[in-house]
């Protein structure tokens, strides 16, 4: 009883001031089927730093069927997937300092997470982004839309 009345009382606290921590962190599965558990992530517009955590529901090796989220705006998705797939697994399949990318997490394998902080000060309410798997051929498949609520 007293541990109901505990998580009643901490979810009503996010609720209250979308600040916090916990309204600002994002989690994310990249499924054995090649595919993420969400089509879509909306984070509170007063989130100045989302925490993304990738875990990777999967079985395979990062080198055969490992899995990232990346962030950029919808216009820059395919080029970026294609300046990531030159530079690389040793780059996460990102171009280093790739000024389009807005944020993205490692490459992981599978039964591992892992876990990126991502600066939204570049992020505005009115432009398209998406989110999207940089490893080779997985884009195409793997994204959905990010945006700010
Ligand atoms: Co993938």
């Amino acid at each position: 009883m007293k541990r109901t009345l505990l998580v009643t009382g901490i979810a009503s606290a996010m609720f209250a001031n979308a600040a916090f921590a916990g309204a600002c962190d994002v989690n994310v599965e990249a499924t054995a089927a090649m595919a993420f558990n969400v089509k879509e992530i909306a984070v509170p517009k007063t989130c100045k730093e989302i925490t993304l955590n990738l875990k990777n529901a999967g079985t395979m090796s990062k080198s055969v069927m490992g899995h990232n989220v990346v962030i950029s705006k919808t216009a820059d998705m395919q080029a970026v997937i294609s300046d990531g797939m030159t530079a690389g697994l040793a780059n996460q399949y990102v171009k280093p300092k790739d000024a389009r990318v807005i944020g993205y997490t490692n490459v992981i394998g599978g039964g591992e997470s892992t876990s990126a902080k991502i600066k939204l000060s570049n992020v505005k309410a009115s432009e398209s982004y998406s989110f999207f798997c940089s490893f080779p051929g997985h884009g195409a498949v793997m994204k959905g839309v990010f945006k700010l609520i």
